[in-house]
């Protein structure tokens, strides 16, 4: 990942955590946030954390998963931070969490389920100053959302490079159409799985299919998305 900002914005199944998950593979420092507890929860070669969250105190409980961060200071590692409840308010904790560490690569899967219900627009402020703050601790930041509508203007706005998977939605187009011609918005809501167009500060945008049928980091497991 030679970017400090990067988004992957698709529709299910197009690919977007698979290629997530490609492109942080060089990276020697990665929390990654996982809010679904489906496909991710037995990745090989990663450290999988399941924080116990209480969210009267808005603390973790006990020391065990702040304590695992505490002793990597200057060391590899590859977390992949499990959250079951209370979304926004942990991935808050964590983005806060990150600032402190330092020095790694913060990935959210699924940024739209970190959104409050009844919110639009908008992720939580910690995300936000993280993605576009964090530069400044060494932080890269890097997350998939099914709608780029659900990651605030300001996040897509900063972020260097944007993977854009098939979108079909009204709204998801329009928003792509910020980002590129019309002739690449047509293109993105036909495209096949796993291929992208890419828009970046580093080059014109471009369809990029380079990928297809290479990445078999993930099973065949059905989606468990969802928005409520
Ligand atoms: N480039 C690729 N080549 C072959 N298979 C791929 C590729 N990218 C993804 N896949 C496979 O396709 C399936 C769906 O990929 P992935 O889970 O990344 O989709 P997604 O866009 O994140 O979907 P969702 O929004 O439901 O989370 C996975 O089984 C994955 O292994
Ligand atoms: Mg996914």
């Amino acid at each position: 990942m030679n970017a400090y900002l990067e988004l992957n914005f698709g529709k299910s199944f197009t690919g977007k955590t698979a290629r997530m998950l490609w492109e942080l593979r060089e990276e020697g420092r990665i929390i990654l946030a996982d809010p679904k507890c489906a496909q991710l929860v037995d990745l090989k070669n990663w450290d999988h954390l399941w924080p116990v969250y209480d969210s009267e105190e808005n603390v973790w409980m006990g020391k065990d998963f702040v304590d695992y961060f505490r002793k990597r200071q200057n060391c590899r590692f590859r977390a992949m931070v499990h959250f079951r409840t209370h979304f926004s308010q942990q991935l808050n904790l964590l983005c806060r969490l990150s600032m402190g560490i330092k020095n790694l690569a913060l990935a959210v899967d699924e940024m739209g389920l970190f959104i409050p219900s009844g919110s639009v627009n908008s992720l939580p402020p910690s995300i936000t100053a993280a993605a576009i703050s964090g530069r400044h601790e060494f932080i890269k930041f890097t997350g998939t959302a099914q709608l780029p509508s659900l990651v605030h203007f300001v996040v897509r706005s900063n972020a260097e490079r944007i993977r854009w998977f098939r979108l079909t939605e009204k709204n998801a187009l329009d928003v792509a159409r910020l980002h590129m011609d019309e002739n690449f918005v047509q293109e993105v809501a036909n495209l096949p799985n796993y291929v992208c167009v890419e828009t970046s500060d580093f080059a014109l945008p471009f369809r990029d299919e380079s990928l297809v049928g290479k990445i078999k980091i993930l099973a065949k497991k059905p989606s468990s998305a969802h928005y409520s």
